[in-house]
């Protein structure tokens, strides 16, 4: 499983829009190596573009500057963010330089690549061509809503125009290509309009890689930039490592959905390679009902919500509260709330009582005895259905996954209820009864720790610590482990609360 991020563009530092793709595969990525299966995960930087030049420019900086300072920020915000990427790919590496210059030479020798004159209005920061009929008012760019300039240069070009049939071919063979099914409608119907040829180089522009061929002219961004993918794993370069991970998991925001579902594939075919696995594209997250942008003043970085909700309260509100698919509303308040309700409430305070129970009742450590009375039934049930349901994550139903897993959690917490160890613990007929209950609540704990580690890698490892168990509770296959058996006799060794309440104010 080989699943990659955009990479992001240098322009502008990282804001929760581009943490939340990240963070999204992050949790894909841990899901499937807890899962047993062979996983990679690529993020990185787009480094090239007259965009980049330009504000290096401004700021008074070479571009190599500047593209170091802001790739370097990136790396920072995922490390704190527990992002387990196994690579991250730089466009300016010389791996990508040498990777996409074969990658080019190879289009170029199929015929794909042709030079032409081209004249078009160019709007700098989406890096891209628009024709008349789709700009706004008064010659304005639609995303940026200023104005486009006019280019005229010899380009060369990708013959996009000859591969519709085949990407609508592959469309259909394979129904799970675009993810969900409204994009994929939107990419069909798109492919459907007919594709026109398009410049993939500028001769004016010396920050990119030179066309290996004419090294007046440096590839044009998106088609360099698509080609990371390829260049990461050792395309043109070790065709062994490419060949164990292709083809791509591609995640994507609903923007660049085009690029990836049909450039990129057909750039592919024309090189003889297989297209990517899947692109799974999802909606904006929006901040007061607004996309995130620098002139709206709108951005909101990673840093200012860890330091109230910590790294694991901040990956479990995106994927517990933004649906993969469409747009997400952001609020402090929803955050705040769903913090306090599942995390400091439902299994915050669950393991807390837990585990002090253990200590008051059997000084920390409870024999490997299951019980078989109708509330124990219940909650092993409930613990079986927490971990079915975690395959949901192979669908992107991150949200319903968790919902279920703290289904498990609202079952131990009747089942406490229920069974009232604080009564059998004053009855010394009932010994036997009280270990069984402790026993059924720590394995729902254990069970638990497994079931999130792929979204709170953190908290998961300290509550496997407060339960006494040795070793970590993401080993793999977790269907063999996040199973209701018998806990092994441990100490527990409660520490701090797991997730102390927000007060909010
Ligand atoms: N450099 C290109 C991608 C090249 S991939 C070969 C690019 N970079 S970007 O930094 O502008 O945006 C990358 C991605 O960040 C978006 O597609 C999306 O995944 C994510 N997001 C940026 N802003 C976002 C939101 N407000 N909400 C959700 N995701 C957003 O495009």
């Amino acid at each position: 499983m080989y699943i990659t991020t955009p990479i992001y563009y240098v322009t502008d530092s990282p804001h929760i829009g581009h943490a939340y793709t990240t963070v999204v595969g992050d949790a894909l990525i841990r899901f499937y190596r807890l899962a047993g299966e062979d996983a990679w995960y690529l993020t990185g930087t787009d480094e090239h573009g007259l965009r980049i030049a330009r504000a290096a420019e401004e700021l008074g900086l070479t571009p190599q500057q500047l593209v170091d300072d802001v790739s370097s920020q990136y790396r920072d915000v995922w490390s704190s963010l527990e992002i387990s990427n196994d690579d991250f790919i730089r466009t300016t590496d010389e791996r990508h330089k040498r990777g996409a210059q074969a990658f080019l030479q190879t289009l170029y020798d199929n015929g794909d690549i042709y030079a032409a004159r081209y004249e078009g209005l160019y709007c700098v920061p989406c890096e891209d061509y628009y024709r008349e009929e789709d700009l706004l008012e008064g010659g304005l760019c639609p995303i940026h809503n200023r104005p486009v300039e006019r280019f005229s240069e010899d380009n060369y070009f990708f013959r996009l125009s000859k591969y519709g049939d085949a990407l609508l071919a592959h469309i259909e063979a394979n129904p799970d290509f675009v993810f969900p099914p409204t994009r994929r409608n939107e990419v069909v119907g798109f492919i459907k309009q007919g594709l026109e040829d398009f410049s993939i180089s500028r001769a004016s522009l010396a920050w990119g890689i030179p066309i290996p061929w004419d090294e007046k002219q440096v590839t044009y961004v998106w088609v360099e930039a698509l080609m990371n993918y390829a260049t990461a794993i050792g395309y043109g370069q070790d065709e062994g490592q490419f060949h164990k991970w292709w083809p791509a998991v591609h995640l994507v925001g609903k923007d660049i959905l085009r690029f990836h579902a049909v450039i990129w594939p057909a750039m592919l075919m024309a090189a003889g390679v297989e297209p990517p696995r899947q692109i799974a594209a999802h909606g904006w997250l929006l901040v007061g009902g607004e996309k995130m942008s620098k002139t709206a003043l709108n951005q909101i970085a990673p840093r200012q919500l860890m330091e109230t909700f910590g790294v694991d309260g901040y990956r479990y509100h995106f994927l517990r509260d933004v649906s993969f698919g469409p747009d997400g509303n952001f609020s402090w308040e929803g955050m705040v709330d769903r913090y306090n309700a599942d995390l400091a409430n439902d299994l915050g305070n669950l393991a807390n009582r837990v585990l002090n129970m253990v200590e008051r009742y059997r000084a920390g450590s409870v024999p490997a005895v299951a019980g078989s009375e109708e509330s124990d039934q219940k909650l092993r049930a409930a613990a079986s259905g927490a971990l079915e349901a975690l395959g949901g994550f192979r669908r992107f139903a991150f949200n319903d996954a968790l919902l279920e897993v703290w289904r498990l959690f609202g079952a131990a917490n009747a089942y406490v209820e229920e069974n009232a160890p604080w009564a059998l613990a004053k009855d010394p007929d009932r010994a036997g009864r009280l270990d069984e209950v402790l026993n059924a609540l720590l394995e729902s704990l254990r069970v638990g720790a497994i079931l999130i580690s792929p979204v709170m890698p953190n908290a998961a490892g300290r509550l496997w610590g407060q339960l006494g168990l040795e070793g970590r509770p993401d080993t793999a296959p977790y269907t063999k482990t996040a199973v209701f058996g018998v806990f092994p006799e441990l100490t527990v060794r409660r520490g701090d609360p797991l997730f102390p309440r927000i007060e909010e104010g």
